[in-house]
């Protein structure tokens, strides 16, 4: 064929030649620096001889093009293993290529744990998610009638005070309890109702080895036609099991404005058995849980008809649940965020 400027011979003794120059340039190259000049010089996109090897198959025949490709490939390829070769004993790489030591000492690893509260929330959730509990949120930041009016606190009672509520402003404040979430749930979803509400709480109390100033609750809200104290009872003993192994439960009467009657569970101590001892303050018995019959205020308040609906209501703090099963000492060492204490709760 005519046309042709250069032959398949020619084309292959430049090949050739770029491959005789390129192989000891590679072999000599004594540092990475020199390697890399090497690379660049031979394998650079603006000059080097790829470049040039590329641009003047055009003037092959076309007949011939195909042959010249591969020769041209066949021998980047070899250049190209010859260069990562010798980088790799210039500077080995520490993964997967071969080490130049491999008596070195293995690098630690570090794997985080879930903390212990979150493990102690994650538990409590799976128990109710069981039962057919969904989860329900609310804000951080309330207004005093979601936190107290709404749940049935009469106008003066003392948990309003400056003393014992963070106020952002006159009508903002940080709640105090998970409890402003069942008027919120109440207000956006019709009976039948099951959710679980877990969230941050805040108090005005001294961080000391039994309070935190901020704490995660647990909310529990059952509304329904027909729902009384039986479910209460036997919904919370079921939890107990589950969550305490085969623990004794024993219901005490309390005071909540927003529930009638009221309750609070306690668990046999987990730690001496009932005997008595540091943890359970010598009682035999953890309180874990405040709970009672929703008000009918509450259920009013939010919009809910009060001789129709009836409910139960619990809350607990997962907090104090970890450091009664643990048996720690001061809730303190919880927020400490202290890897060595951490480190013990792994899975
Ligand atoms: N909100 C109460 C507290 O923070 C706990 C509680 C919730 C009690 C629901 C009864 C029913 O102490």
């Amino acid at each position: 064929m005519s046309g042709a400027t250069l032959t398949i011979g020619d084309y292959q003794a430049l090949v050739s030649a770029f491959e005789a120059e390129a192989m000891p340039a590679i072999a000599g190259a004594d540092s990475v620096d020199a390697l890399e000049a090497v690379r660049a010089k031979h394998l650079g996109r603006a000059h080097g001889w790829l470049r040039t090897l590329s641009a003047r198959l055009g003037e092959l025949d076309r007949g011939d093009r195909a042959a010249a490709g591969r020769a041209f490939n066949e021998v980047r390829v070899r250049v190209e293993d010859a260069l990562a070769e010798r980088q790799q004993t210039l500077a080995p790489a520490r993964e997967g290529g071969a080490l130049a030591d491999p008596t070195m000492p293995a690098r630690h690893s570090w794997a985080g744990v879930v903390h212990p509260v979150s493990q102690v929330l994650d538990e409590m959730i799976a128990i109710f998610r069981e039962l057919g509990f969904t989860i329900a949120l609310g804000p951080e930041t309330e207004s005093p009638w979601y936190n107290f009016g709404a749940l049935n606190f009469p106008a003066d009672h003392p948990a309003m005070d400056l003393h014992d509520t963070l106020y952002v402003s006159d009508d903002v404040l940080l709640r105090t309890h998970t409890s402003p979430v069942q008027v919120r749930t109440l207000q956006a979803y019709p009976p039948p109702i099951r959710v679980l509400i877990p969230g941050n709480v805040h108090r005005r109390d001294p961080f000391d080895a039994s309070h935190a100033p901020a704490f995660t609750q647990v909310e529990g809200l059952v509304v329904d036609e027909g729902i009384g104290f039986a479910d209460l009872k036997a919904t919370l003993n079921h939890f107990a099991r589950r969550f305490f192994g085969a623990a004794k439960t024993r219901f005490r009467p309390s005071y909540f404005p927003f529930t009638e009657p009221s309750a609070e569970m306690d668990v046999v101590c987990g730690v001496c058995n009932g005997s008595g001892c540091g943890v359970c303050k010598q009682t035999g018995w953890i309180e874990i849980l405040g709970s009672g019959l929703v008000h009918p205020a509450v259920l009013e308040s939010a919009g809910v008809d009060s001789e129709r609906y009836t409910g139960w209501a619990f809350g607990m703090g997962p907090g104090r649940t970890a450091l009664a099963r643990h048996g720690i000492p001061d809730i303190r060492i919880l927020y400490d965020s202290d890897v060595r204490f951490l480190g013990q709760f792994s899975r």
